[in-house]
This record gives structure tokens, sequence and C-alpha cells, in this order.
């Protein structure tokens, strides 16, 4: 630190104005001698309202934070939790890293307390795709053992169910041709379950290319406009014309908005608006194989449907969550491998009664 000179105070509260980190420090009495610019945003308590207070008064909100504090004025040692949470007025509760530790001077005598908070909201999004991803992994390779293992029954049970339909046919089998018809069409119905599962586990990085959205999501719409028809739903398109290519691959992506669709579609029986939005989006990628980060669009489908109760949120996306009775669950299980896999993301926003919009995040190619 020898090239430091003064004004070396000016210095240091630009710095801790300047960084990402929240900042407390307190005195050995506790007191509240520093509070910076980071940590008056996460706790929504200004400076002036801090500085020169208790901090166990300030921090009232937050007794782990206070304890923390206490115990290493109290031990001299440093304390880190790195899965803490801090209450904040008016807000949910933030995720954050906390780290304590003694202030001392040139002499080593403790002279109070320093506090550091970390945002750890990323990390936390970022675990919690990491572990879904796992457990999507780990169950897919079990369904398409499962799936292989039926299937090659089933291919028996059907050739043979067929053969005897035919010959009770010309022995004029009467009534015993319906119940092969059931055997028939309820095979068919397993099979294409067993088909769903193994698209879902023949998931795999194609052929990738820039391509306009709007052309697959057309094409998407074009699919799904018998059933809309049928169920009076009235189709409202808002494409920016000015967006960039799409990069990814245009089988699976039209797969997605295929899935997203069919449900909007599918939850609206009795008429309804889909809106299907895109535009810019201010969110980017991490970084891609090209070392660059891409600006994301995003791509929202609405419906004025039921909406999602609340405590079916968190299982929409997993493999076989279905609320229909016909229903497989795997449309939008295979939508967010599929998206994750081009480093987009999709979200969820539903009110019971009014609708669901799904939003999904792609990257641009320019
Ligand atoms: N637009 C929507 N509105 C209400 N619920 C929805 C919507 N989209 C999906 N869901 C819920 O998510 C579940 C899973 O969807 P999905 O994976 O496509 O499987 P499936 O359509 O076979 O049920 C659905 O059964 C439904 O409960
Ligand atoms: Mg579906």
């Amino acid at each position: 630190m020898q090239g430091l000179t003064p004004p070396f105070r000016d210095l240091t509260a630009d710095i801790l104005s300047g960084i990402v980190d929240g900042v407390m420090v307190a005195d050995e009495a506790g007191n509240v001698l520093i509070w910076n610019r980071a940590i008056e945003e996460m706790t929504g308590i200004a400076a002036a309202d801090a500085l020169g207070k208790q901090a166990r008064a300030v921090l009232g909100e937050n007794p782990a934070v206070v304890s923390q504090i206490e115990k290493t004025l109290a031990t001299g040692r440093s304390y880190s939790d790195y899965e803490a949470e801090l209450a904040a007025r008016h807000r949910e509760p933030l995720p954050v890293g906390l780290v304590s530790s003694i202030l001392a001077d040139e002499k080593g005598r403790p002279q109070g307390v320093i506090l550091s908070v970390r945002d750890q909201r990323g990390v936390r999004d970022l675990k919690d795709r990491m572990r879904r991803a796992d457990r999507l992994a780990a169950i897919g390779q079990i369904a398409a053992g499962i799936a292989h293992e039926i299937k090659n029954p089933l291919v028996g049970i059907r050739g043979a169910a067929q053969l005897l339909k035919s010959e009770l046919r010309d022995a004029a089998g009467g009534s015993l041709i319906e119940y092969l018809d059931v055997i028939l069409k309820e095979a068919d119905r397993l099979n294409s379950v067993l088909e769903g599962i193994l698209d879902f586990t023949r998931v795999s990085p194609r052929e990738r290319g820039g391509f306009n959205v709007h052309s697959i999501l057309d094409r998407a719409l074009l699919l799904n406009e018998e059933t809309a028809r049928q169920n009076n739903v009235v189709l409202t398109r808002e494409y920016d014309p000015s967006l960039p290519d799409v990069i990814g691959n245009q089988d699976q992506l039209m797969q997605v908005f295929l899935n997203i669709i069919k449900n909007a579609v599918e939850v609206m029986p009795s008429g309804g608006r889909l809106t299907v939005v895109t535009r810019m989006s201010d969110l980017f990628t991490s970084v891609q194989a090209d070392g660059r980060k891409h600006r994301l669009m995003v791509v929202k489908v609405s419906d004025t449907g039921p909406g999602i109760r609340q405590e079916h949120l968190q299982d929409i996306f997993a493999p076989f969550f279905t609320t229909k009775d016909k229903g497989v669950g795997l449309g939008l299980a295979l939508s967010y491998q599929i998206v994750q896999e081009h480093l987009g993301t999709i979200r969820v926003e539903s009110r019971e009664g009014e609708g669901t919009t799904f939003s999904v995040y792609l990257p641009l190619a320019a």
C-alpha cells in the first residue's frame, strides 16, 4: 500500500460505494461506522438511518445476521454463511452470502467488525437449474430403458391382436372383434406414450443455424389452428419485424412452440384469446461456444385460460406431471430441456382465473 498518498480517505469512500458487495463496519460497541451503497440497496435502509446507530437495532429484521456480528465481536474470529437470507422491507428475502470478520488496527488489536454481504441470486438460479438438469438426465435414462423394454412386447401384442381380428372377421367373430379393437386402440395409445418418452430422451445437440423465429411460430400456430377454431380461440400476433435471426435447431424449437401453443389452446375449450408476442429482451446468455455473450429475444405466449394453481407451478416442467385425463406430461419437460440446451430460459407467469404467459428466451445470432 506504499503508493497510496492522501486523499486516501476519499479513495476508500469511492471504493466502498463502487463495489457490488454490501459492506457494514461497526466499532467494538456495535455502532455503525460504514454503510455502503450496496447494503443500502439490499436492505432498503439508507446510510443516514444506519450511521451512528447500533448495528443490532439497524439490522433488527435480521436476527441471524446480528448474532453473526455479535459472535465475531465476542470471539474475534471470522464467520461465513453462504446460504443466508436477508430480509428487507417491501421485498422478498434476498439469498445472500455473509462474511463477518474482525477489524483490527496495525498492532492487531480488535477495533470493530466488518460485515460483507454478497447477492447470491445468480448463483442460486444456476444451482437450481443444474439440479433440475441432473434430475431430468437421470429420469430420462431410466425412462428410455423402460420404454424400450415395453415397446418390444407391445409390438408383439399388437401384431397378435391384428391377426386374431382378421381371422375372426373371416369366421364371423361378431362382438369379439370389438374387444380386439379396444386392445388395438389401447396398444396404439401406449405406443404413442412410449414414442413421447423416447423423443424426450433423444434430445441431443443437432445442427444449428440462424433462422427467423416468426417463420417457426407461424408454422406452430398453423398446426394448432384447427383445434383453436373448434375451441373458439381468437389468435393475436404481435411480432417485432426488426428482430434479428435466432440461433438454434429449428426442429427442436418448433417442438417447443408447438407444445406451448397446444397447451394454451387446450386450456381454453370454451373460447378465449391466444396472444403471441415477440420482442428484444434486456437479458444476455452466459458466454457461448464462440466466446461471446449473446443477446436474448423473447417469445411470449399468453392465454386467457384458467391459469396454473400456485402449488403446481413448481411441477409443470417435471417429466410426467399432468393435470389432464389423457395427458402424458412430457411436453413442457421436453421444451424446458431444449431451451436450456440453447442457453435460453423459460419463465411462467400465471394467475388463477385469468390466464397464463409462457416466455421463451432465446439467443440471437447477431
Ligand atoms: N397454458 C396453460 N394453462 C394452464 N395450465 C397449463 C398450461 N400449460 C401447461 N399447463 C399445465 O402443465 C401441465 C404439463 O403440461 P405438459 O408438459 O405439456 O403435459 P400435458 O399437456 O400432457 O399435460 C399440464 O397438464 C397443465 O396442468
Ligand atoms: Mg402438453
